[in-house]
């Protein structure tokens, strides 16, 4: 998903975003619709590139119990890079992206990205408590999007969604 952070970035530059800055304000459910809004064919894409993620973060497991750090490295690396939504985008596809994905998105995806770089560098260094510390915040970063843009596919999520807002 990192094209997606490319297009953010250019879209942050771009007055016509207010769309997203609107939907950043309101309530979970309707910054849902964002994700909602998205062409069959990107929603496909999200879709895979999220099951990638979640086999990725499984595979992540067993080779840190056996001190694999190579294998971690390759997928760390792997995630930061992602590989679905950047090889397969047509200009099209970017011009959508660009206009439905809110604000708040493009951040957390940033986010992850960042940590999954973090997780591939701390694997480079076999550094074991720091890819457990990624590894963790990799998980937590899972959840926070999910819980703000995916409780429509995650409803166990929207109380805590709720939570965060009161707390805050
Ligand atoms: C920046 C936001 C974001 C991050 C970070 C994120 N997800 Fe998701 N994820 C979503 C959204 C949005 C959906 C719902 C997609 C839809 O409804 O089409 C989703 C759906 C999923 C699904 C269901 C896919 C399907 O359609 O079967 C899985 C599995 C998943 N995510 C795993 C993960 C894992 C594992 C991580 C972390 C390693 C992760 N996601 C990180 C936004 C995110």
């Amino acid at each position: 998903m990192k094209i997606i952070i490319r297009i953010a970035l250019l879209a942050v530059l771009i007055p016509t975003m207010s769309y997203g800055e609107d939907k950043h304000n309101h309530e979970g459910n309707e910054i849902t619709v964002g994700v909602e809004a998205l062409s069959r064919d990107l929603r496909d894409l999200l879709s895979q590139e999220m099951q990638s993620l979640e086999k990725g973060m499984m595979f992540i497991i067993p080779a840190y119990n056996s001190g694999n750090w190579g294998d971690i490295e390759t997928t760390g690396g792997k995630i930061k890079n992602s590989y679905i939504l950047k090889q397969n985008l047509t200009e099209k596809q970017v011009k959508e992206l660009h206009s439905v994905l809110p604000h708040a998105f493009i951040e957390k995806d940033q986010r992850f990205h960042y940590l999954s770089g973090m997780l591939e560098h701390a694997a480079k260094n076999k550094k074991e408590e720091l890819i457990n510390f990624y590894f963790s915040e990799m998980n937590e970063s899972c959840l926070g999007c999910h819980s703000v843009f995916a409780t429509h596919r995650f409803p166990a999520l929207s109380s805590k969604e709720k939570e965060a807002e009161h707390s805050h």
